[in-house]
């Protein structure tokens, strides 16, 4: 009977566990400004994920430390992750 119990148990807890979740862009709490720009070793424009609308992006600037600096376009501008700057277009996945 115990047996039985603890196979239901284990069954639940797989089940419960399921696939680890996959890293997505609109997953904006397991993404931080901070990590992203801890890779950089130079100053850097990257995109903020955190952001949809691509109005802004963070800025990895790079002195004694690191600092991650949430930037904004100028208005009307988006930020183009590809071409590392503010552009008049806006980016495929940006709303
Ligand atoms: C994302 O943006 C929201 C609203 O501006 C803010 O409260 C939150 O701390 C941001 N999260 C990250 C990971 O930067
Ligand atoms: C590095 O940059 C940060 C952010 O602008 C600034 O607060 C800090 O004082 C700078 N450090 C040095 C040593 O210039």
């Amino acid at each position: 009977m115990w047996t039985s119990v603890i196979i239901s148990l284990l069954l639940v807890h797989c089940l419960l566990a399921g696939p680890a979740p996959a890293l997505r862009d609109s997953d904006a709490g397991s993404w931080s400004a901070d990590e992203a720009c801890q890779e950089a070793v130079k100053s850097v424009m990257i995109a903020n994920q955190n952001d949809s609308t691509c109005a802004t992006y963070v800025y990895c600037y790079v002195n004694d430390s690191t600092w991650a600096l949430i930037k904004s376009c100028h208005s009307g501008l988006f930020f183009d992750a590809d071409l590392k700057f503010c552009s008049i277009r806006k980016p495929a996945g940006c709303v």
